[in-house]
């Protein structure tokens, strides 16, 4: 033990104006820092959160309303007190919070004047505010307690408990903005609806389980289901525990598109479009932290776009997972890294054989039949090609009935081959991944099923026992993305 009377020391509190510019610059953005709000709304019990605002140019307001526990006045001061809780101390199992910042660096990141009204049981409400300007002139930690008005106390009084974060001066957002500015009202409309998405998506767990109600303006917000759980075709893997079975992984495979409605599809994108939404997702108590992101371990492709793995945390394991302020990062312990990447590993490559639609699936599925694609990849003098499979059941048909043209017949597909217009293909893959349409879509099918039926009737003149034929068709391109039209034979 040290005996630090024995030394000189200096006070060196925070300078209040550069600490909360400091607080301002953490790095939230308006749907991050209205999440971490909602936290809190969440810990305090809330079972409606309400999201209010009125567009009136640089005087916008934006309120997040609960109606949870509240608090008393010794508790509101506590709480508009940065750092009001130690992030060591061990928090209740369903408490969202751990660093005792949100409210303030959360609110500071948006606006400038920061007002907290609550009421707890039954009792009359209180209120104070952060007002930066004030704290800039008076360069002290000083709440003021500005009179909320009529409107805004009567709202609270109709409650039995609850608590009304008001942001005011939101200079982040609409500083330069007049009240009549159509294209700011139009751009900030646009932002909160995005705001709108991101809450969907962060707290789908709490409103699918009706734990919690969020409200934007009058309107409900609905959860977004990241894995699709209610599609049949979205593929579920088992649930991997980790760390003592603390922490629990669970991937899934959505659907190829073509078992999707273009509504559904869309959807399902998320805020941020499909490619970004891959990954893992992490819950910390239910309440997503990170929702796509492969941790560093590998690059997002759109190829492994329908890979989406849960990774559900306690409340006790932040400072392993390093959980910021934010809440919108954490970083798995090195000691999981390579079992994540092993479990990620198996849910992608999946994943690739559902993007790719093609016979991989089937092929396993049907064991010892050859998958036979209409392409090949071919090298020559070191450079890639693509030819025409001339083993696919129906070339090497259209092949022998032409024998006496066959010359003229191989001189065409070769044209064909030589000229796949790759470049062009690539970019537009690229470009526009999701227009790219899968053969045979959307076209009337009774050409594809009369190939079918040639290629079965020929399987069979050869002896082949109809289960076979028919499976050896269902591990053949193009049949095999049509694998209800087998039934029609
Ligand atoms: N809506 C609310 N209802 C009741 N109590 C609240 C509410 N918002 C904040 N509090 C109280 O204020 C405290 C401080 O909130 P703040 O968001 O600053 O920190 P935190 O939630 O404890 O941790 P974190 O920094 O991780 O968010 C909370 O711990 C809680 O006790
Ligand atoms: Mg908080």
């Amino acid at each position: 033990m040290i005996d630090y009377t024995q030394f000189e020391t200096a006070s060196a509190e925070p300078e209040a104006v550069s600490m909360i510019e400091t607080f301002r610059a953490i790095g939230y953005n308006l749907e991050t820092a209205i999440a971490d709000i909602i936290d809190n709304s969440i810990s305090a019990g809330a079972k409606n959160i309400w999201i209010d605002f009125d567009y009136k140019g640089a005087s916008t307001w934006l309120a997040i309303k609960d109606d949870g526990h509240g608090m008393d006045n010794e508790e509101l001061i506590k709480a508009m007190r940065p750092g009001s809780k130690n992030p060591n101390e061990e928090r209740a199992a369903q408490d969202l919070g751990r660093f005792g910042l949100g409210l303030k660096t959360a609110s500071f990141s948006q606006c400038r004047k920061l007002t907290v009204i609550s009421k707890y049981k039954n009792s009359t409400p209180v209120y104070w505010t952060w007002d930066l300007d004030y704290v800039a002139e008076a360069r002290k930690w000083n709440l003021i307690k500005y009179d909320p008005g009529e409107d805004v106390l009567s709202q609270i009084n109709s409650l039995t408990s609850g608590t009304f974060v008001i942001w005011n001066n939101l200079d982040r957002i609409v500083q330069s903005l007049h009240s009549d500015d159509k294209v700011g009202l139009e751009k900030f409309l646009q932002i909160m609806d995005h705001v709108k998405r991101h809450l969907a998506m962060i707290f789908h767990r709490y409103i699918e389980s009706k734990k919690v109600k969020i409200w934007f303006q009058t309107r409900e917000v609905k959860p977004w289901d990241p894995f699709l759980m209610s599609e049949p075709s979205t593929q579920k893997f088992p649930e991997d525990p980790l760390q003592n079975g603390k922490v629990k992984l669970r991937g899934y495979v959505l659907p190829h598109k073509s078992k999707l409605t273009d509504t559904k599809f869309r959807e399902a994108e998320g805020p941020k479009g499909w490619n970004a939404h891959q990954g893992f997702y992490i819950y910390r108590k239910d309440r997503l932290l990170l929702a796509g992101d492969w941790l560093g371990m590998f690059r997002k492709e759109e190829h492994f776009k329908l890979a989406r793995i849960s990774v559900d945390l306690p409340n006790n394991l932040d400072a392993s997972w390093q959980i910021d302020i934010k809440k919108s990062v954490a970083r798995p312990p090195l000691i999981l890294r390579d079992q994540l990447k092993a479990y990620a590993s198996k849910i992608r490559a999946q994943a690739v054989d559902v993007y790719r639609h093609k016979g991989k699936v089937l092929q396993r599925k049907y064991g010892s039949t050859q998958y036979q694609p209409v392409w090949v990849e071919k090298l020559r003098h070191g450079k890639r090609f693509y030819e025409i499979n001339q083993e696919h059941p129906f070339v090497s048909h259209l092949l022998s009935q032409f024998s006496g043209k066959n010359s003229e017949l191989k001189k065409l597909l070769n044209l064909i081959e030589e000229t796949v217009p790759v470049p062009l293909i690539t970019i537009k893959e690229s470009e526009q991944p999701d227009i790219q349409g899968q053969p045979f879509e959307g076209v009337n099918h009774d050409a594809l099923l009369s190939m079918m039926k040639l290629i079965h009737s020929s399987y069979i003149s050869q002896g082949i026992q109809d289960d076979l034929a028919r499976t050896m068709i269902l591990n053949m391109e193009p049949f095999n993305l049509y694998p209800q039209l087998i039934e029609s034979i």
